[in-house]
């Protein structure tokens, strides 16, 4: 255990939020900013190279920004925690530099953070419970990049129990939204339809539900939306016709994750909790879901609040602090990664 000399700063550049905040070493809140990147919209979808540029342009400014809302200068800081990986290489590269720029020029001990780790611990933030999550629990990881259920140990140590065979859960969101001409990000915007919409007009599939083992499959699903817009003629489907469709896409994909769920509840009868992360989570279809699920076996479900459901820098800085207080510091040289799995850090 290694005492944290001050507060620590979080830096998030993986995707398309530009974020960064300050906690401190108890985990309290002291800053915290979010940028979602406009640049996006018009192409319907994150464009690897817009992305970059954007992190590039507006996190000097929001570091600056914390700082100040902290009333903290860097020599102030006890260390800085930055996403290295996955995600999208130029931006995991501009966020990692600016952390490491920092922590070399104020001497401050540098984490690389992987992503899916910090969504992983949000749920052990001061205040999530009265003490945050206890290991271990089961956390169902849902975002639009990742979509897996993860028994998790300890800080660094997870196994993998099952996850998407194609889709990530937003990423099947984004795209039905997309079908029924909505904006981008399409998850919300799905959501917001669905409420004015009857989710047994169309009964549409659950993919592997009932079949043995956590894993997940979106494809089919989306398929059967985008047969079902066929039998319309071109342009845009009726209002009330859209919501009902959206509402039927939500009702089986909460279905199928409170299937999944189940199943994987089933492989692991140590859990003390049941977790859920990352954008998906602040659907409140699928949050019902899950609640009720997890009373069912008497435990407790930690859900996020909305803001830090998504990609912020909060959950990178309290990762940062995970692993700052098991004296886990990262060289400076330590590389991006687009790809690396969670289980790699139990390695
Ligand atoms: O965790 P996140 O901010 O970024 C990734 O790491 O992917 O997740 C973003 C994803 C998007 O696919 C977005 O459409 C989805 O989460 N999302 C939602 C909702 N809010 C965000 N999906 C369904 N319902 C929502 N309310
Ligand atoms: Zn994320």
């Amino acid at each position: 255990m290694t005492t944290l000399q001050g507060p620590i700063l979080g830096i998030e550049s993986s995707c398309d939020e530009t974020a960064a905040a300050i906690l401190a070493p108890d985990g309290e809140i002291l800053a915290e900013a979010v940028l979602s990147q406009q640049e996006h919209a018009a192409f319907g979808g994150v464009v690897p190279e817009i992305a970059a540029r954007a992190h590039l342009a507006h996190l000097p400014g929001l570091i600056r920004q914390v700082l100040a809302t902290a009333n903290l200068d860097i020599a102030g800081l006890g260390g800085i925690a930055a996403t290295t990986g996955p995600g999208l290489i130029g931006g995991l590269i501009v966020g990692a530099g600016i952390a490491k720029g920092i922590a070399m020029t104020a001497s401050l001990p540098f984490v690389a953070v992987n992503h899916l780790e910090a969504h992983a611990l949000t749920a052990r933030l001061p205040g999530m419970t009265p003490d945050g999550a206890p290991f271990p629990y089961l956390l169902l990881l849902v975002s639009g990049g990742h979509c897996q259920l993860v028994a998790v140990q300890g800080v660094g140590q997870y196994r993998r129990l099952g996850g998407t065979i194609d889709d990530a859960v937003g990423e099947a969101f984004d795209k039905v939204a997309k079908m029924l001409g909505l904006g981008w990000p399409g998850g919300p915007a799905l959501e917001r339809l669905a409420r004015a919409g009857n989710p047994v007009r169309h009964t549409l599939p659950r993919p592997l539900l009932g079949r043995p083992g956590c894993d997940f499959s979106f494809s089919g699903l989306k398929t059967a939306v985008a047969q079902l817009i066929a039998t319309y003629p071109p342009g845009p489907l009726p209002a009330a016709d859209a919501a009902d469709l959206a509402a039927a896409f939500q009702a089986a994909v909460a279905d199928t994750i409170a299937d999944r769920t189940a199943h994987a509840l089933a492989l692991m009868p140590e859990a003390l909790c049941l977790v859920v992360a990352g954008g998906v989570a602040a659907n409140q279809t699928i949050r019902a879901r899950l609640a009720t699920l997890a009373a069912a076996h008497t435990l407790p479900l930690i859900a996020p609040p909305l803001r830090l459901c998504g990609d912020n820098a909060v959950m990178v800085a309290w990762a940062g602090i995970e692993r700052l207080r098991l004296g886990l510091v990262s060289p400076l040289d330590t590389a991006p990664r687009p790809r690396w799995p969670l289980e790699d850090l139990s390695a």
